[in-house]
């Protein structure tokens, strides 16, 4: 499937030095390879979106709107041809359950088909000309140039999308390098990336970061760094960029989202969405809960409940049903969780559930860690895989002293029963995070609404709505009164 695909592919499997292979996340079968290609060919690509851009009058960035929706229309309409195997790949790459992968890809189109809905609107809105002190002007949204788009491996569609779509969109023109793993989900998209879009709009580079990235970053030609991942490669990418201060940075990194359960919360739903928040996709979101608070007086009564809930979810081959904890793409991530959990014990925490800790394969049942306290790495470190610290507090200003230390910003959840009369609570929370969610567990959507973060969790915002805000400049034509 994949070989087929790439050997149509614009000369992309000339000049291969080697490949990335994608293995299958449960066992190590090999799927297919791409071509690891190298900074000579990253370099043509650059190339290939500069021409692209700078193509002058009528090109992509200059194009008419209802032109370049119809490229975008065409896209998506090919796109949602390719729904089974994109969904069979999502599961074989990085192990996503069944019900996930199709909610990945159909969360895709449907911002897609959302994003062009909104273009429409924001091209209604600000094609009107004002008129002020004389001066008449015709304000539009322009692109801002070529834009490098980095996606992560947990959404290696959607979250890729949600960067590119919208810069695509806006009339910049795109390298788009894949995730390490969820690489090969792209092959099957690109016979409809090339026929929908003019040649130069969008140039996928597969290969790794240092390699392909560092060196377009290091021309100092980039306009946009676009990144869902960790600050450690977006910090080293934009400090490759010669003059970064000129760099626009559109990025979602790192979280450590809390829950904070308060003693009058109802423990069924507490319950439920604290499962849904640490576990889907193993614990392997931005936006998954990554530390429990519990209130002391309900401490023992929510770890008892909470331990037997987590005992009880089902491991299994992503496609099998009712699965909530599958393989792990990332063949170190055990060993990694590993590591938590034994400094954690080290200094004083206990695993309170039976299964946590055991390992098979390439996975590791969640460890529920109890008490967690800040110096364990459990607290301090991103685990974004399947272990839950839970620390105990009395008092609430405990909770918010730590958020308001902590270097990340994305979110919070709130659980308690009078939840929505604590408006104090509430707006000092929103004034540590960006969103707040009330009795339910954090997460990223619906698109629609703004997906951000304060402090190192991200820059600029996504969302259907802002995202084409963030890729794209005011500019206007003004004339006089004369
Ligand atoms: O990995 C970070 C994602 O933005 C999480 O998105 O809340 O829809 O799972 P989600």
């Amino acid at each position: 499937l994949v070989d087929g695909v790439l050997k149509e592919w614009d000369g992309a499997t000339e000049d291969v030095h080697s490949t990335i292979s994608s293995t299958e996340s449960y066992a190590p079968t090999l799927l297919g390879s791409v071509p690891d290609l190298g900074e000579k060919e990253a370099l043509e690509a650059l190339d290939s979106a500069l021409k692209a851009y700078n193509k002058g009058q009528g090109a992509w960035p200059t194009m008419r709107v209802k032109d370049r929706i119809d490229c975008m229309e065409s896209f998506v309409k090919k796109m949602e041809t390719k729904r089974e195997e994109v969904v069979k790949l999502l599961m074989w790459e990085i192990g996503k359950s069944l019900p996930d992968s199709q909610k990945e890809f159909d969360r895709t189109v449907e911002y897609i088909y959302d994003t062009i809905e909104d273009y429409k609107q924001l091209d209604r809105n600000s094609a009107k000309f004002q008129k002020h002190d004389g001066v008449y002007a015709h304000i539009r949204r322009g692109p801002l140039g070529v834009v490098l788009c980095l996606g992560p491996y947990n959404y290696p569609l959607n979250e890729t999308f949600a960067l590119l779509i919208p810069a695509i969109m806006m009339g910049n023109t795109t390298i788009f390098k894949p995730a390490k793993y969820g690489v090969l989900l792209i092959a099957p998209l690109m016979e409809a990336f090339q026929s929908s879009f003019p040649n130069g709009v969008v140039n996928i580079i597969f290969g790794r970061g240092r390699t392909v990235a560092s060196p377009i970053m290091g021309t100092g030609k980039v306009d946009v760094l676009a990144l869902i991942g960790n600050s450690k490669s977006a910090n080293a990418l934009q400090n490759q960029h010669p003059k970064s201060n000129r760099l626009r940075l559109v990025l979602g990194l790192e979280a450590k989202n809390p829950a904070i359960v308060l003693s009058d919360a109802d423990l069924d739903l507490t319950i439920d969405e604290c499962i849904a928040g640490t576990l889907s996709f193993n614990g392997q979101r931005c936006t998954a809960l990554k530390v429990v608070y519990v209130q002391n007086d309900i401490a023992e009564e929510f770890n008892t409940r909470f331990v037997e809930a987590v005992d009880k979810q089902k491991f299994g081959n992503p496609w099998d049903s009712g699965v909530k904890l599958t393989p792990l793409p990332e063949p170190d991530k055990p060993e990694y969780i590993q590591g938590l959990i034994d400094d954690a014990l080290a200094k004083g925490a206990k695993i309170l559930n039976k299964k946590g800790g055991k390992r098979f394969d390439n996975y590791i049942w969640p460890a529920v860690l109890y008490p967690v306290t800040k110096d364990m790495r459990v607290y301090q470190e991103e685990q974004f895989g399947p272990v839950i610290p839970i620390v105990p507090f009395t008092d609430i200003e405990e909770p918010l002293d730590d958020m308001a230390e902590s270097n990340y910003g994305q979110q919070v959840s709130l659980f308690g029963k009078d939840v929505y009369a604590l408006s104090p609570l509430i707006d000092a929370l929103a004034n540590l995070v960006c969103r707040v969610n009330l009795n339910s567990s954090c997460q990223r959507g619906p698109d629609v609404y703004p997906f951000t973060g304060r402090k190192d969790s991200a820059q600029a915002t996504l969302s259907v709505h802002d995202a084409l805000r963030s890729f794209s400049i005011r500019t206007f034509v003004a004339s006089k009164d004369n």
